[in-house]
């Protein structure tokens, strides 16, 4: 769907509809259906781990310098911050040890990141993370405790121990993506930056994804 097609459409079913396809294709990437199914290990996890550290230190970053434009505190929220539960994780999963290297394509978003210093930007790639966490990251969550005998402990990341329901919460988001006071260019840069989002973290599932691949 494109914006130009939907002018008077919420931001967020266009958002919804223009990344559709992408996510689709992060959502089935070698590495993410792996560690899904239980043919990596706890290391992979661990380089996930790694690389969102990176990309949310970047991200927050972004969250404060935007914190003050009209529409910013209702998107930009102390809840959903990750950087401190990240640095918790690692800590747990490598046992106090060196944390695994940040990938080149890592590098790329997190570059991206730190390019920006508008809403529309800090809102589409906070859509693309937080409302993923909130979604597939609970079902990645599982998984990890299914498959690979994880309790929380390494986990913190998952758990938004501040949102009691997630479904109400991601309608407010919605709803608060919607309220953003933007014209219709400013539309165009919101979708147009989370398709390019979605890319980046696209390239870290593959670029992951040729580090660890299933035991033959
Ligand atoms: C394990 C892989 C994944 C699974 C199983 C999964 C599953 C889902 C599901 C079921 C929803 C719909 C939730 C709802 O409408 O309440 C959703 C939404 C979403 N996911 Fe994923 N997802 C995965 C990976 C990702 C990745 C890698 C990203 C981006 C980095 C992502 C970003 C999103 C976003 C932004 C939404 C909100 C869509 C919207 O309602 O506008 N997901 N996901």
């Amino acid at each position: 769907m494109s914006v130009t097609a939907l002018p008077s459409a919420p931001v967020s079913v266009l958002l919804k509809g223009a990344t559709q396809e992408a996510h689709t294709r992060a959502e089935t990437t070698a590495f993410v259906t792996d560690l899904m199914a239980g043919r990596l290990s706890i290391a992979a996890f661990t380089a996930l781990a790694a690389q969102h550290q990176a990309i949310y230190a970047a991200l927050e970053d972004l969250g404060r310098r935007v914190a003050g434009e009209p529409g910013a505190d209702a998107l930009v929220r102390p809840e959903l911050e990750r950087t401190a539960v990240l640095a918790e994780d690692l800590r747990t999963l490598t046992g106090g040890g060196e944390a695994p290297p940040v990938l080149a394509s890592t590098e790329e978003y997190v570059h991206r990141l730190r390019t920006l210093d508008d809403l529309a930007g800090y809102a589409a790639h906070a859509y693309t993370r937080y409302l993923g966490d909130l979604s597939g990251g609970q079902a990645i969550k599982r998984m990890m405790q299914r498959h690979y005998g994880m309790g929380e402990d390494g986990l913190a990341f998952y758990t938004f121990t501040q949102i009691a329901k997630i479904p109400p919460y991601k309608a407010a988001y919605r709803t608060a993506l919607d309220e953003l006071p933007l014209d219709q260019g400013g539309r165009e840069r919101l979708v147009a930056e989370a398709r390019a989002a979605f890319r980046y973290n696209e390239a870290v599932f593959v670029e992951l994804g040729r580090q660890f691949r299933p035991a033959a």
